[in-house]
C-alpha cells in the first residue's frame, strides 16, 4: 500500500506515460516522481512490447532506465526528442519551473528543451503562486567558486527577491558533484517576482553554467493527488 504522497506521485507518472507512443524517443527525468513513470515505461515495454528509446538526464535515471527494460541512448544519438517526461520542484500558474532539487537540471534543461514536448508530472505540493519558496538551484564550475558566489550574491542586490543567502549545496562534509562534475549554490530567494529577468541575469555570471528556472519549456503539468485522482494543466 503506498503513502498518500507516494501514490499522487504514481497515478501522475502513469497518465504522463499517455504521451508516449510506440517508436517515440523519450527524455526520462530525474527524481522520486520521474523514478515511477521510468518504472511504469518499463513495464509498457515489458508486458505490451512498447518500442522507445530513452534518454536519461542522469546517470542515476540510466541506472534505474536499463533496469527496467528500458532501451538508452545518448542525446549525441537521438539528436532530438518527442515528449521529455519529468518532475519539478515548483510549477507556477503560467508552467513555469523551478527544478534541480535533485542536483540533474543541466542534463534536464538540455534534455527538454530538445524536446518536441515536456510534460511535468508531479503532485500538488508542488504548486505555487509564485515561484522561489523552494531555493533555485544553480549550477556553477568549481573553478574559483566561492568568487563566483560572492558575484552571484551582489548581482541579486537590486532585484526583486525577499532573500539573497546561497549556500553551496553539500554531500556529508564535501560538495555536491553533478553529474557534470560542477557544484550547485542554491539560492534562498523566497519570492521570484520576474523568473525570466533572473534567469537571464544569472546566467551571465561568469562561472554559471546554467540555473534551475525553466521558463516557456514546460507543455503540460500533470498533477496526481494522494486520493488517485489527476489532473492535467496545459
Ligand atoms: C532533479 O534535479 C530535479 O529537477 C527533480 O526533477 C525535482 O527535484 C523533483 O524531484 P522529486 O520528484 O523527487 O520531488
Amino acid at each position: 500500500e503506498l503513502s498518500p504522497i507516494d501514490k499522487a506521485k504514481f497515478v501522475a507518472a502513469k497518465r504522463a506515460c499517455d504521451y508516449v507512443e510506440d517508436g517515440m524517443r523519450v527524455g526520462l527525468g530525474t527524481g522520486s516522481t520521474a523514478a515511477w513513470m521510468v518504472r511504469c515505461l518499463g513495464e509498457l515495454v515489458r508486458d505490451d512490447g512498447l518500442n522507445i528509446v530513452g534518454v536519461p538526464t542522469s546517470s542515476r535515471t540510466a541506472d534505474l532506465a536499463r533496469q527496467v527494460g528500458i532501451n538508452v541512448t545518448s542525446l549525441d544519438e537521438a539528436r532530438w526528442l518527442d515528449v521529455t517526461i519529468d518532475g519539478a520542484d515548483e510549477y507556477d500558474g503560467n508552467l513555469n519551473l523551478i527544478k534541480g532539487g535533485g542536483g540533474a537540471l543541466l542534463q534536464e534543461k538540455i534534455v527538454a528543451t530538445a524536446s518536441d514536448q515536456m510534460v511535468v508530472i508531479a503532485d500538488i505540493s508542488k504548486k505555487v503562486e509564485t515561484l522561489g519558496a523552494f531555493p533555485l538551484p544553480i549550477e556553477i564550475i568549481p573553478f574559483g567558486w566561492q568568487t563566483t558566489k560572492a558575484l552571484v550574491e551582489e548581482t541579486l542586490i537590486g532585484l526583486d527577491v525577499l532573500g539573497r543567502t546561497t549556500t553551496l549545496r553539500m554531500n556529508g562534509d564535501a560538495a555536491f558533484v553533478t553529474d557534470e562534475g560542477n557544484y550547485i549554490l542554491d539560492l534562498h530567494l523566497h519570492r521570484i517576482a520576474n523568473p525570466r529577468q533572473m534567469s537571464l541575469v544569472i546566467n551571465q555570471i561568469p562561472g554559471v553554467v546554467e540555473n534551475g528556472l525553466f521558463i516557456d519549456i514546460c507543455d503540460a503539468v500533470v498533477i496526481g493527488y494522494g486520493s488517485g485522482k489527476v489532473e492535467v494543466h496545459d
